[in-house]
C-alpha cells in the first residue's frame, strides 16, 4: 500500500487547455530520464491525445480493451513511447458511455492500475469536473493541479479543487443523512441560506457528535494537493498560486503547496505537431527545466517517509 502512495500522480485542473496532459508528458519524460520508469495512463475518457503527443497515431490496444474486458490484465495494454523507460496506457474515447465507466469498471482499473510495475504512474486528467474525473483524482494519493494565469483557470482550479473535496465528503458521508444534509447546504450556491465555508460547516457539525467532527477534519486535512502554474510568461504571474492557496484555506480549509512553474516555451508550442521528435532531440528549452525541477520535486517527495504523527490537525476557522 504504501509504494502506490509514492508512485501515483494524477495531473487535473478542471480546465483544458491549461497543459494538463502536456506537464503529464513532460515530467514524465523528465522522471523517465532521471532513470525512473514511468507509465503515463491517459485518463482522459473523454478526449484522449496523449497517445498523439508521443507519436502513436493508432494507439493497437487502449484502454477501452481493458475496461471492455478484451484482454485480461492492465499489462496487456502498456504501449512503449520514444522514451526509454517511459511506457503509455493510452485513452479510450472511441467507445459510447467510455466517458463514464461503471462503477464496478472503474474499481477494476484503479485496483489494476496500484499493481503496475513502474517507478511513477502519471495520470492525465480530462477537463471539468465529472465524476469519473473527480475519482481518479481522489484515488491517487499524489494530486497535482494545473492551472495557468488566465483568471477563469484560476477559477475552474478551484472550482475543480471545491468539487473533489465535496466528491470526497460526500462519499465518506454517504450513509449519514444528517450530515450529508449539511454538507449539501455549504456546498450548494450561496443563495443566502446556504453555509458558504467550510468553517461554517465545522460550525454546523457541533449539533452532530464530536466523531463526525473529527472525521470532517481529518477529510479535509488528507486532501493534499499542489499546484503547477503553467506558461508563465513573467516571473510576477506565479502569485497566482497563492490566490488558489489562499481561497482553498480560508473557504475549504484545505493547505495546498506550490510544486511549480512553467514558463510558456515557444518551443514547446510550435512543436505540439511534433511532440516525438521534440522528445527525442532532447532540446530542454526553457519548460524543458522547469519539467525537470519539478521531477526532481517529485521524486524527492517520493524519497520523504511518511511521518508517524503529522500533528494535531487544524481546525478550521469560520468566516
Ligand atoms: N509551457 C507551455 N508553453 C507553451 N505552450 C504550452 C505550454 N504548456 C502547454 N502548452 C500548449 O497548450 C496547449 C494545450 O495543452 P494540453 O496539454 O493539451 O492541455 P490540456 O491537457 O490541459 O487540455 C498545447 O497546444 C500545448 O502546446
Ligand atoms: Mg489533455
Amino acid at each position: 500500500m504504501d509504494e502506490i502512495k509514492n508512485k501515483l500522480w494524477a495531473v487535473g485542473g478542471g480546465k483544458g487547455g491549461v497543459g494538463k496532459s502536456i506537464v503529464t508528458l513532460m515530467t514524465g519524460v523528465s522522471l523517465a530520464r532521471l532513470g525512473n520508469k514511468v507509465i503515463l495512463v491517459d485518463a482522459d475518457l473523454g478526449g484522449s491525445n496523449l497517445h498523439t503527443l508521443v507519436g502513436i497515431r493508432y494507439p493497437k490496444y487502449t484502454l477501452a480493451d481493458f475496461i471492455s474486458k478484451k484482454v485480461e490484465t492492465i499489462n496487456e495494454v502498456i504501449l512503449s513511447t520514444p522514451i526509454e523507460n517511459m511506457n503509455i496506457i493510452c485513452g479510450a474515447d472511441d467507445i459510447l458511455g467510455m466517458a463514464n465507466p461503471k462503477y464496478t469498471q472503474k474499481t477494476r482499473l484503479l485496483n489494476h492500475l496500484k499493481k503496475l510495475d513502474a517507478d511513477f504512474i502519471l495520470l492525465d486528467l480530462g477537463a471539468g469536473t465529472s465524476f469519473t474525473t473527480i475519482d481518479f483524482f481522489l484515488y491517487a494519493p499524489n494530486k497535482i493541479v494545473v492551472l495557468t494565469p488566465q483568471i477563469t483557470s484560476i477559477q475552474n482550479a478551484y472550482g475543480f479543487i471545491k468539487a473533489s473535496l465535496f466528491r470526497y465528503l460526500n462519499d465518506v458521508f454517504s450513509k449519514d443523512d444528517q450530515a450529508l444534509a449539511l454538507i449539501k447546504s455549504t456546498s450548494a450556491p450561496v443563495d443566502g441560506e446556504g453555509l458558504d465555508s467550510i468553517g461554517k460547516l465545522f460550525e454546523a457539525f457541533k449539533a452532530l457528535d464530536e466523531g463526525r467532527r473529527e472525521m470532517l477534519l481529518n477529510c479535509i486535512n488528507d486532501l493534499k494537493i499542489k499546484l503547477i502554474v503553467n506558461m508563465l510568461k513573467d516571473a510576477r504571474e506565479k502569485n497566482v498560486s497563492n490566490i488558489v492557496k489562499s481561497v482553498a484555506k480560508n473557504y475549504l480549509g484545505i493547505t495546498i503547496e506550490d510544486l511549480g512553474v512553467v514558463q510558456f516555451d515557444n518551443i514547446l508550442s510550435s512543436s505540439i505537431n511534433n511532440m516525438a521528435a521534440f522528445l527525442t532531440r532532447k532540446r530542454e528549452g526553457l519548460a524543458g527545466i522547469n519539467f525537470y525541477g519539478i521531477a526532481q520535486d517529485i521524486i524527492k517527495s517520493s524519497q520523504k517517509a511518511t511521518p508517524l504523527s503529522a500533528g494535531a490537525p487544524e481546525t478550521p476557522a469560520a468566516r
